[in-house]
């Protein structure tokens, strides 16, 4: 549950940036568990997060993470990668200001020579500037191991076709206890 100084702070960046931040409010509790039961924490090494905005997801996926894995979550907005190291201090999380598409230089030097298990993403993908949303799905598609999957939450299934374009098995639901109702989908190579 996030503070009302997050929640303003989340509206004000939408304010200043609607199309990167693409939501008024961050997504709710229920969407959280049910995309998160898509994950075996077993096999959760390397977990890598696009767009943490005030954590929303953070928190709950530090609370689920083993105490050996990891977080590297990435987002382009410096007032919430600063926000998050002043508030989550967590030896397991590696904050990144920089864009999702650059994924797979930011494992490299994170994560050298491994792969992520899960990436998680909150970006808004109808609202990206043209191409941008297709190169982080291919970078992603190529930063994953063999039977890692790309877990993502949406208020569209803009990204569904971008998604087929690189993995073998896509699949979508609708989440309807969040404002607006959204997708839950999940990609992995059958
Ligand atoms: C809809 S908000 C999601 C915030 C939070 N995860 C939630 O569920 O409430 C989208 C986030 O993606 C970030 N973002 C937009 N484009 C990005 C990109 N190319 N790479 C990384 N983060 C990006 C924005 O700054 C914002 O924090």
């Amino acid at each position: 549950m996030h503070s009302f100084s997050e929640n303003l702070k989340f509206f004000r960046q939408f304010l200043r940036s609607p199309k990167m931040v693409g939501s008024v409010i961050p997504t709710s509790r229920q969407a959280i568990d049910a995309l998160l039961s898509e994950v075996d924490w077993s096999k959760a090494d390397v977990f890598v997060e696009y767009g943490p905005g005030v954590g929303t997801f953070t928190y709950p996926i530090l609370k689920r993470l083993r105490p050996d894995a990891r977080l590297i979550a990435i987002d382009t907005c410096r007032d919430f990668i600063d926000h998050l190291g002043a508030s989550a201090k967590d030896p397991r999380l590696t904050l990144v200001h920089g864009s999702a598409s650059d994924v797979k230089d930011i494992l490299e030097k994170y994560a050298p020579g491994q792969q992520a298990n899960y990436v998680l993403s909150g970006l808004p993908f109808s609202t990206l500037p043209e191409g941008v949303g297709d190169d982080i799905v291919a970078a992603t598609a190529q930063s994953l191991a063999p039977d890692g999957a790309f877990l993502i939450y949406q208020y569209s299934r803009f990204v569904v076709p971008m998604l087929r374009r690189h993995f073998t098995d896509v699949r979508s639901r609708r989440h309807w206890v969040n404002i607006p109702p959204c997708y839950l989908i999940t990609a992995r190579q059958g």
